[in-house]
């Protein structure tokens, strides 16, 4: 069974992971533990249940704010003019032997869900990504993200009425 965890460096072997795009490999084995601890970014990984070592894809999850210039005109409509709550996911990434089986959109589905849980404690407008590339922007807007005014590769996600 899969299931998503709090990355544990004890447990999980970071060096093993490889999702093809070198600087998302090296931020898992170099920063992601440091970044948990001091509070940068919270790091989930998903792993099967019977091999709990094995890390088959991961996601970052922090606080962020965009600029509500930013936004389309009807996401803007009736938003304060001071920069609006979000949440980044500011990395997403699954192995590349596991590429194609749905393991991104199940990341990408409990990313939104945990957003959605959060902001019954905390508001946020919208889920926030950064696409490192066109495809992963294609990606994004499969499922309904939108780019941002000014940067066409950060693009953002309304999470809708609470
Ligand atoms: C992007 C990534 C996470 C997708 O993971 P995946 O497990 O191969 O994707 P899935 O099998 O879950 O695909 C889910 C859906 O997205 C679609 N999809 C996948 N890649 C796509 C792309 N580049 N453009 C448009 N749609 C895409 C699939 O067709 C599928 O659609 P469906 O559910 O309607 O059938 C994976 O390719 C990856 O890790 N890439 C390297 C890292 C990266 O680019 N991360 C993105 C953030 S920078």
């Amino acid at each position: 069974m899969l299931e998503e965890q709090l990355l544990n460096p004890d447990l999980h072997d970071r060096a093993g992971f490889s999702c093809g795009i070198p600087e998302l490999d090296d931020y898992l084995r170099r920063f992601a533990a440091q970044h948990r601890r001091k509070g940068v970014s919270t790091v989930y990984v998903l792993v099967d249940s019977g091999k709990q070592s094995l890390i088959l894809g991961f996601y970052t999850l922090s606080a962020a704010q965009v600029d509500a210039a930013e936004l389309s005109d009807a996401d803007r409509k009736k938003l304060p003019r001071y920069p609006v709550p979000c949440f980044r996911m500011g990395r997403l990434a699954c192995r590349t032997d596991q590429r194609g089986y749905g393991l991104g959109k199940l990341l990408i589905g409990c990313a939104v869900e945990r957003c959605l849980q959060a902001r019954n404690q905390v508001a946020a407008f919208a889920l926030i990504v950064d696409a490192k590339n066109s495809e992963a922007k294609a990606f994004y807007e499969h499922y309904g993200f939108r780019s941002c005014a000014d940067a066409a590769m950060t693009l953002y996600l309304p999470l809708g009425r609470n």
